[in-house]
């Protein structure tokens, strides 16, 4: 069965570039992304893999530590890491899982056989610091993805989680959010003291409270 939002994320042991990783204690209390690709040395991976490298330090302020999962052998991740780094200006600096015998795939259900049989799909999985699935994205093996979006579902689940905001569509850093439902408008009052503006009773902004 695959994996809903609200689930915790299945722990695994599995060989990386970075040595044997036990995922829940790699994660420790951290926030989590584990993303698959369909192949190494293959063109949209090659760029999404540089990408999430050049990413590093917005990773990192945001708390986030990464994993990327492929069914190929480490030797082969060895050397792929060299055209990443080499093609795309950057060093790779997360681990990739060599995911030989499926294990992690499937446990993520990142193979979807009408797509490739042996494959994975562009999977994403955010995983919050209580080891919950947050977020889950499934992207075709043709179209690589948006890595500034998946940093902008962070920055909202993690307002959420701090302040009780939740972000409009299309909300950008900076812009004003919406106050959560479970949070009374007298209770807004106090607990967001830049304002609250109630257009709808069920429908409040309030600025960004992290800025
Ligand atoms: C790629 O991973 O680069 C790719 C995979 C399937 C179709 C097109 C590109």
């Amino acid at each position: 069965m695959s994996l809903r939002l609200g689930d915790i994320a299945p722990d695994f042991t599995a060989e990386t570039t970075e040595g044997t990783i036990n995922f829940h204690e790699w994660l420790g209390n951290s926030w989590g992304m584990i993303f698959s690709h369909p192949a190494d040395f293959t063109p949209v991976c090659t760029t999404e893999l540089g990408r999430t490298a050049q990413l590093k330090d917005e990773f990192e302020k945001r708390g986030v530590k990464v994993i990327a999962v492929s069914v190929d052998p480490l030797d082969s991740h060895t050397e792929w890491i060299k055209d990443i780094n080499e093609t795309q200006k950057t060093t790779v600096n997360f681990p990739l899982i060599a995911d030989e015998d499926r294990k992690v795939a499937q446990l993520y259900d990142m193979i979807h056989p009408n797509a490739s049989e042996k494959a994975t799909v562009r999977s994403v999985f955010i995983i919050g610091p209580d080891k919950k699935i947050k977020l889950t994205l499934t992207y075709p093996a043709s179209t690589g993805r948006n890595f500034y979006e998946i940093l902008r579902v962070i920055d909202s689940l993690q307002l959420t989680a701090n302040y009780q905001v939740a972000t409009p569509a299309d909300w950008q850093e900076g812009e004003d959010c919406i106050v959560v439902p479970a949070v009374s408008t007298e209770d807004a009052m106090q607990k967001f003291p830049k304002g609250v503006n109630v257009i709808k009773p069920y429908l409040r902004t309030t600025p960004q409270p992290n800025k």
